[in-house]
């Protein structure tokens, strides 16, 4: 694919989404190129998937939200990114950001949603005895977690279930859907 779209992932820590990203875009036909990784916290592991590939990355405080994001705002003009990807990033970007940006921005979260919206996840699923999780895709709306489902993956919850065996389970469904509803959404 010659015009890929130019795109920018969001991260706050591990990064394990964001190298599953990476990876599929570097197959021809993915429709987008990572062209900039953007981080509020500079002890973010998943930098080091921005230095292994060579993808250009900023560190950007979120002491103030309103720096932070007009510090990424500039950046993502500079670089004319065209599509957003939030992946294991731990903050709410405002209304202004969403609306500034103008193009579409997607998130990762590990519940089936609308079940389970914000933190903590994984605790509270096996706290209310669910006979399954998963992971979804949306887009990102001003209200957290609640924009349109572009895709869902379920899993079965265990007898022995823990909330780390849980969240290694859903993580890997994690690594396959993010990168297929990227693909869905530009077919
Ligand atoms: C994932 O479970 C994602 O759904 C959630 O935060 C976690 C990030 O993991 N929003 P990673 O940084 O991609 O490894």
């Amino acid at each position: 694919m010659v015009n890929k779209i130019r795109s920018c992932v969001f991260i706050s820590g591990n990064g394990s989404n964001l190298k599953s990203i990476i990876k599929s875009s570097r197959d021809y036909n993915f429709p987008i190129k990572i062209e900039l990784i953007i981080t509020n916290n500079k002890k973010a592991k998943g930098l080091n998937f921005a230095k292994k590939y060579n993808i250009p990355f900023k560190v950007f405080s979120y002491d103030n939200r309103k720096n932070f994001e007009r510090n990424s705002l500039n950046e993502i003009k500079k670089r004319k990114i065209r599509f957003l990807c939030l992946a294991g990033f731990m903050k709410i970007l405002s209304k202004n950001f969403i609306k500034d940006f103008g193009y579409q921005i997607i998130n990762i979260h590990p519940s089936l949603l609308p079940k389970f919206k914000g933190l903590n996840t994984h605790k509270r699923v096996l706290k209310s005895k669910e006979k399954y999780s998963g992971c979804t895709v949306h887009y990102v709306s001003p209200v957290l977690d609640s924009g349109k489902i572009i895709l869902q993956k379920k899993v079965l919850i265990n007898k022995n279930e823990t909330e780390n065996s849980l969240r290694k389970k859903i993580l890997l469904q994690e690594h396959k859907i993010y990168p297929k509803s990227i693909i869905s959404i530009f077919k």
